[in-house]
């Protein structure tokens, strides 16, 4: 197995699958977190082959859109590996983190055992976070059919993954129940440090929304 080949024929695979998807979860989704995955693993001095696969991987058939079913990414990306060739350790350390990396409610463990998953996990989160992220929510709001917000729907901190999954609140919510939580919740320096200006910048964004809404500006 040549890793390069295997890595450029799996970026070719995913996009062909995820081009022009409108929810977020698009190629340049998957393009970002491998870019940000790679400059974070290189930093950590993490296996970038691992941490390539596992980013480029990470949300064909993600669970949003697979029924629910928080291992599908993971089997689809065992499938295409074995096809590729690669060996069945990495094939299950690439798995792993897949399987680990989703955010699955505020009160939700997701534990990362290894440096790679970090890694991924912090790219995916970064994405989440800022002017994209904000981008991001209100697309994925839309493709659930929220509302942007309703001050009569209150904010659910989720304490398990059934309950994240089949709640219905408003976009402007989720920033309450998800994206402003993962800033503490970085898992490297690298990504902590590059979380905190797309933090504020969400801060100031919804403090302007509100302000707006009350009509104070
Ligand atoms: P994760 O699996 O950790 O949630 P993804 O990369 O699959 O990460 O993408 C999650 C994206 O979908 C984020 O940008 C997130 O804000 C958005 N999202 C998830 N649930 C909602 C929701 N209920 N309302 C708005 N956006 C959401
Ligand atoms: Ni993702």
């Amino acid at each position: 197995m040549n890793t390069e080949d295997v890595i450029q024929a799996t970026a070719d695979h995913v996009r062909g699958l995820l081009a022009g998807e409108a929810t977020g979860h698009d190629w340049w989704h998957i393009y970002r977190v491998w870019q940000n995955a790679l400059r974070i693993g290189d930093r950590e001095g993490a296996d970038l082959f691992v941490v390539q696969m596992a980013a480029l991987l990470h949300d064909v058939d993600d669970w949003k859109f697979a029924g629910g079913d928080e291992k599908a990414s993971g089997r689809a990306a065992r499938v295409w590996m074995s096809e590729q060739g690669v060996s069945e350790p990495l094939v299950e350390q690439i798995v792993q983190i897949i399987d680990h990396v989703s955010f699955k409610g505020a009160g939700v463990e997701t534990p990362m055992t290894t440096i790679e998953g970090c890694a991924v996990q912090d790219a995916d989160r970064l994405d989440a976070l800022g002017a994209i992220g904000i981008a991001r929510a209100f697309a994925y709001g839309a493709r659930k059919g929220n509302p942007l917000f309703d001050p009569d729907i209150p904010v659910q901190l989720h304490g398990t993954f059934d309950e994240y999954k089949q709640s219905s609140g408003t976009t402007v919510n989720h920033f309450y129940e998800k994206l402003l939580l993962l800033k503490g919740r970085m898992l490297t320096q690298t990504g902590r440090e590059l979380a905190e200006a797309r933090h504020r910048f969400m801060e100031e964004y919804l403090e302007r929304f509100m302000d707006e809404w009350i009509g104070k500006l």
